[in-house]
C-alpha cells in the first residue's frame, strides 16, 4: 500500500483495503443505479454523520443516475448496554418534499441496529416515497433489534473497527483503509 498516516501504527491489521473498498463501493454503486433508474422519483443519499461522510462521498461519485445529497446526524444512548437505548436527532433534514424522494440511508457500521431501524420509521412517518438503507459494515453479532440492510459491504465479525469514517475518540477517520485498532490504544 502505497499511502501512509502517522496512526498506522495503531493498527494491528487491515480488514478492508483501499482497493477492496474501490470494488465494494464500486458495486454496491451499481445495484443502486439498476434499483433507482427507473423509479420516476428523485434519488436522495442520506448520509448519518459523521462516520459515513467518507463512504457516502465514495458512492455518490460512482452513481451514475442523477442523485441529491443530504445530512443528518443523531446520537443513541445505552448503547453498548441496554435494549431500549433512546435515538436523539441532532440535525434534522429541512425539507418538505419526503414524498417526492427515494431515500436511501447511508451509514459506516451497523451495530445494536437501533439507529437505522428508528431512521427507517421516522422517514417513512415524515412521508418518503420509499426508503433504503446501505452500509459499509454489518455486524451481525451485535444486534439488538432486527435489522436487515437493502445494501451492504461487508460483514464483520465484533472488532474495533477503525478508518474510512471509522474513529475511535474522533481519530482515524481520514485512513483510507479498515483496520483493527491495537488494543493497547484503547486500554491504556
Ligand atoms: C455509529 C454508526 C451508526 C451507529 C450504528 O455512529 O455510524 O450511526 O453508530 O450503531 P447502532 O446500530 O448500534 O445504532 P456513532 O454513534 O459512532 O457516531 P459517528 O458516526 O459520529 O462516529
Amino acid at each position: 500500500m502505497v499511502h501512509s498516516s502517522l496512526l498506522d501504527h495503531d493498527i494491528e491489521r487491515i480488514l478492508v483495503s483501499p482497493e477492496e473498498i474501490d470494488r465494494i463501493t464500486t458495486e454496491i454503486a451499481a445495484q443502486i443505479d439498476d434499483d433507482f433508474r427507473d423509479s420516476g422519483k428523485r434519488l436522495l443519499l442520506l448520509c448519518i454523520l459523521k462516520g459515513s461522510v467518507v463512504f457516502m462521498g465514495d458512492l455518490m461519485k460512482k452513481i451514475s443516475i442523477p442523485v441529491e445529497i443530504d445530512f443528518m446526524k443523531v446520537s443513541s444512548y445505552g448503547k453498548s448496554t441496554s435494549t431500549s437505548g433512546r435515538i436523539n436527532i441532532l440535525l434534522d433534514l429541512q425539507r418538505k418534499d419526503l414524498s417526492e424522494l427515494d431515500i436511501v440511508i447511508v451509514e459506516d457500521i451497523i451495530d445494536s441496529g437501533r439507529t437505522l431501524s428508528y431512521l427507517v420509521e421516522y422517514l417513512k412517518l415524515g412521508g418518503a416515497h420509499s426508503v433504503k438503507t446501505c452500509t459499509m459494515l454489518d455486524k451481525p453479532s451485535r444486534r439488538q433489534v432486527e435489522f436487515y440492510p437493502d445494501y451492504r459491504g461487508l460483514e464483520i465479525p465484533d472488532e474495533f473497527v477503525v478508518g474510512y469514517g471509522l474513529d475511535y475518540a474522533e481519530q482515524y477517520r481520514a485512513l483510507p483503509y479498515i483496520g483493527i485498532l491495537k488494543p493497547e490504544v484503547y486500554t491504556k
